[in-house]
């Protein structure tokens, strides 16, 4: 049983709050520069959709059953067939790195400790090969250029560093406006400033643990898994990032893909029940429903009532979720509107930069308890009881 394994007391510490995983923004606020920090809690535009997105669990809310033994508790969810300690998994952050110690990694190793899939992001700044190495992860999302050419030699990269889940995210095809971040001076690439200078010296903590770690080497970072081979540079004063004919990306490209890519096959960032049917009629095995945190389009509905509706045309494929999960209720309530499993954002890399490795393992064991509690004072032993407990649509419970 996983909750057995929880160190509550470890993650207060970690974290330094109160409020559940909501309560990172305020600790990490104070460790980052403020351009990470506004660019990792932000989103695009007024910030409307990531608002939907928190907001939407509050209209659902559970009728418990009582008196049923519940002392035999577990977990675990089946994903792609295979049984995994818990129901969700970390979400692909870009610039991980630049953010905290060791990002990739830490989340990395912090997933595979705790038996949950962590999809690395296409926008990393460590080598996929790295990553691969240093924890049991097999998740890859690729941000796919709409170019024949560069998309094969990606595919074929991706398979030889040993991953077997490819996730294509498919919500991003322009730069969205992330204004908040631009007010704050975060752009990609970085351009250096004396702001960003003064940014940096001003916030001791973050200059120590990542950018003066190996002798300034984060000065080089550079986006390692944009393609098969190195990408530009991070810190950049003259270089715009290039991102490929991304706004040429259809489902062709998809069936290239799903052609050449032996694994499993996955697209995020799905939010119309055609567009899931679509998918699955090209052979793809699962589908995140995500408006990408609330980071591109930022006039979409909440991913919830994206799942609600793709739900009601179940397509024929494995159903992930992501956006806006910060309560283990908030977790329970998207797998009984039908998820398979869910996916955890910008919680999780606070917790990286505020803890490394441990502040992620401290996250994760704090979402695991607080669905294990919610479980057990929902009256049901097994995430498979859901399907016996009721959710009712009450715009109360938000208020
Ligand atoms: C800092 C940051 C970077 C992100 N980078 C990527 C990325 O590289 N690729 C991607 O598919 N999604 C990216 N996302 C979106 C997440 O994968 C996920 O869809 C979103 O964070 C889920 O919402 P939540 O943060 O409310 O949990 C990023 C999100 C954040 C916060």
């Amino acid at each position: 049983m996983y909750a057995s394994k929880v160190d509550p007391s470890a993650t207060r510490r970690a974290i330094d709050g109160d409020a559940g995983l909501a309560g990172l923004d305020a600790a990490v606020r104070r460790v980052l520069p403020p351009a990470l920090y506004h660019y990792l809690a932000g989103a695009s535009d007024d910030e409307a959709t990531h608002a939907r997105n928190l907001r939407a669990f509050g209209d659902y809310a559970f009728l418990p059953k009582v008196l049923v033994d519940v002392s035999q508790r577990s977990l675990s969810a089946s994903l792609f067939g295979v049984e995994r300690n818990l129901p969700f998994g970390i979400a692909p952050m870009g610039f991980s790195r630049l953010i905290a110690p060791d990002g990739d990694i830490a989340l990395a190793r912090a997933a595979t400790d705790a038996g949950i899939p962590f999809i690395l992001s296409g926008a990393s700044l460590t080598r996929m090969e790295e990553v691969r190495a240093a924890g049991a992860t097999s998740w890859f999302q690729a941000y796919v250029p709409g170019e024949a050419g560069r998309i094969a030699a990606l595919v074929d990269r991706v398979e030889a560093a040993g991953f077997d889940t490819l996730v294509i995210t498919a919500d991003t095809a322009v730069h969205p406006k992330h204004e908040r971040a631009a007010r704050h001076g975060f752009r990609s690439p970085v351009k250096p400033s004396l702001g960003l200078a003064w940014q940096g010296l001003s916030h001791p903590g973050w200059l120590r643990r990542v950018l003066l770690r190996d002798r300034l080497a984060a000065l080089k970072f550079r986006f390692e898994n944009m393609d098969a081979g190195q990408g530009p540079p991070v810190f950049s004063a003259t270089l715009t990032r290039d991102i490929g004919r991304r706004d040429a990306l259809s489902w062709h490209h998809v069936d290239a893909v799903r052609r050449r890519w032996k694994g499993k096959l996955v697209i995020k960032g799905i939010m119309t029940a055609e567009d899931a049917a679509t998918a699955a009629q090209a052979g793809v095995d699962g589908i995140i429903v995500s408006n990408h945190g609330g980071r591109q389009l930022d006039c979409a509905a909440s991913s919830l009532t994206a799942l609600e509706r793709i739900v009601e045309r179940r397509p024929p494929l494995t159903l992930m979720y992501d956006g806006g999960i910060r309560r283990g209720a908030d977790v329970l309530k998207t797998l009984k509107l039908g998820a398979d499993f869910v996916f955890v954002g910008r919680p999780m890399l606070m917790a990286a930069a505020i803890g490394g490795q441990r502040g992620v393992a401290d996250a994760i064991a704090l979402l695991a308890q607080e669905i294990d509690i919610a479980l057990a004072l929902l009256g049901i032993g097994r995430l498979a009881g859901l399907a016996r407990v009721e959710l009712l649509r009450d715009r109360g419970a938000s208020s």
